[in-house]
């Protein structure tokens, strides 16, 4: 009981449900996941996907979601269990939840590890370079070193542990709320550098020209899990931060602000990235390694470049913490409040676990390079499963329950906090939205894109 007074300290005022919430869904994600994920499969046409997905599915689900766990006032597994009304096992969703969690968690702290590293690279000068081949050097480097890896990995994690073991304090969510701006104030200024350099408007073709021919299931499949990752749904966050909401928050108002400010950092990490590709000769196709080797070379262009990078990849890291944290919430929620044991012991067994688990993924670019199970290495694998299996249909399932099962009357009830907001309109389109267009839609684009059509 103390945990969770403790845990839903932060959640008192509507600006900290707002941090908290958007603190999960912005990360690497916009500024590592859109841009690389764009680049490969075809810039503009993927993006136009990347926006439907987002809307009549990530959206939706994500209303689902908050609402839900909002009902209930407990973890995800446990909200799947108190719910239904039926005998159904709803909560295998929630294992399933818990299952992506270790999946995301064991390559994301890599990366956020790769942009700890940039932070003192910027600082030594070491990726301060224009040249497209010094910089994929640079990072080739950082990722064959199995040393340099794990302790990056490793780093990452007892950083996120401390603060999880301290609840999802205060601390974090102000330090999101301040710095988020300056984050979005960094990536204008190099953006406007970007969109300034000679031969740029290539790369704005490239990103807002849409070339249909190029999509396939399978591109729809990855534009739709990322519209998942994005908005951390499918796999309980939501539900779990939705159990932490104020019982007055407009919950479809709040998801729709998150989902607006989530996707405009994306663009903005778009237009930072894409137009420097083009105008330095680098390739938009580079894929995980993208982010690290334009950002640091459009900043390298300008006077003073190295200290712009280093505030980049500073608030970089800063903006992975709150995914992370939000990410770790999931098992940690479900181990306090099931076993009744402390936060400290729940994170530490989470995050031992992730550590083995992980080392798998942050491995991948060194000792275990050639070890690929179905053509794909640990650290593409467990990305995939969570983003393109696991999020998908865990939020195929949540859709079918808030508009089959949970009863129309409930979910009224939560859309409009009890009858204090006049939103029947929303109310109704949600529910159209869940029980048809969603499902439809995902289900479609999970059979195919996995070709089990
Ligand atoms: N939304 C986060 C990002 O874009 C990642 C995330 C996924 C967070 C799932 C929580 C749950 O970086």
């Amino acid at each position: 009981m103390k945990n969770e007074i403790i845990k839903r300290d932060g959640f008192t005022t509507s600006l900290g449900v707002i941090a908290a919430t958007l603190g999960s869904a912005v990360g690497l994600g916009n500024i590592w996941k859109f841009p690389s994920l764009t680049g490969i499969n075809g810039g503009a046409s993927f993006l136009v996907l990347y926006l439907i997905s987002t809307v009549l599915v990530g959206l939706p689900v994500m209303i689902a979601e908050i609402s839900m766990g909002r009902s209930s006032k407990t973890n995800a597994i446990e909200t799947l269990k108190k719910l239904p009304q039926d005998k159904k096992p709803w909560w295998l969703v929630g294992v399933a939840g818990v299952a992506a969690a270790f999946l995301i968690l064991a390559f994301y702290t890599e990366v956020a590890g790769w942009v700890f590293s940039y932070i003192f690279k910027a600082v030594s000068g070491a990726v301060v370079s224009t040249d497209p081949r010094v910089m994929s050097d640079t990072f080739g480097k950082m990722v064959s070193s199995p040393v340099h890896s794990l302790l990056c990995q490793w780093g990452v994690l007892a950083l996120i542990s401390f603060i999880v073991i301290k609840g999802v304090s205060k601390g974090i969510e102000n330090m999101t709320k301040r710095l988020m701006p300056v984050l979005f104030l960094l990536l204008v200024i190099v953006g406007v550098r970007s969109l300034t350099l000679p031969g740029a408007s290539e790369g704005l073709k490239f990103l807002f020209i849409p070339d249909f021919s190029k999509i396939t299931w399978t591109t729809l499949l990855v534009a739709m899990g990322l519209a998942f990752f994005k908005l951390s749904i499918g796999m309980g966050t939501m539900m779990t931060y939705g159990s932490y909401f104020r019982d007055d928050q407009n919950i479809p108002a709040t998801a729709t602000r998150v989902m607006l400010a989530d996707l405009s950092v994306s663009m903005l990490a778009g237009i930072a990235i894409f137009p420097a590709v083009f105008a330095l000769g680098f390739k938009p196709d580079a894929g995980p390694s993208l982010l690290f080797i334009t950002i640091p070379a459009v900043f390298s262009s300008i006077p003073m470049g190295y200290l712009f990078v280093a505030l980049f990849f500073i608030l970089a890291s800063i903006a992975t913490m709150g995914a992370m944290v939000s990410i770790l919430e999931v098992p940690v929620a479900f181990l306090t409040e099931q076993f009744d044991i402390s936060r400290t012991k729940a994170t530490l067994s989470t995050v031992l676990l992730i550590a083995v688990f992980g080392s798998m993924a942050a491995l991948s670019g060194s000792t275990l390079k050639d070890f690929k199970l179905f053509g794909m290495n640990m650290f593409d694998l467990f990305d995939f499963i969570s983003s393109n299996i696991l999020m998908p249909a865990g939020g195929l399932l949540i859709a079918v329950f808030a508009g089959w099962f949970w009863g129309a009357g409930k979910v009224k009830a939560e859309l409009t906090n009890r009858g204090a907001l006049k939103n029947e309109a929303v109310v109704t389109a949600f529910l159209f939205i869940v029980k048809w267009v969603t499902p439809l839609l995902v289900l479609i684009i999970l059979l195919n894109g996995l070709k089990l059509l």
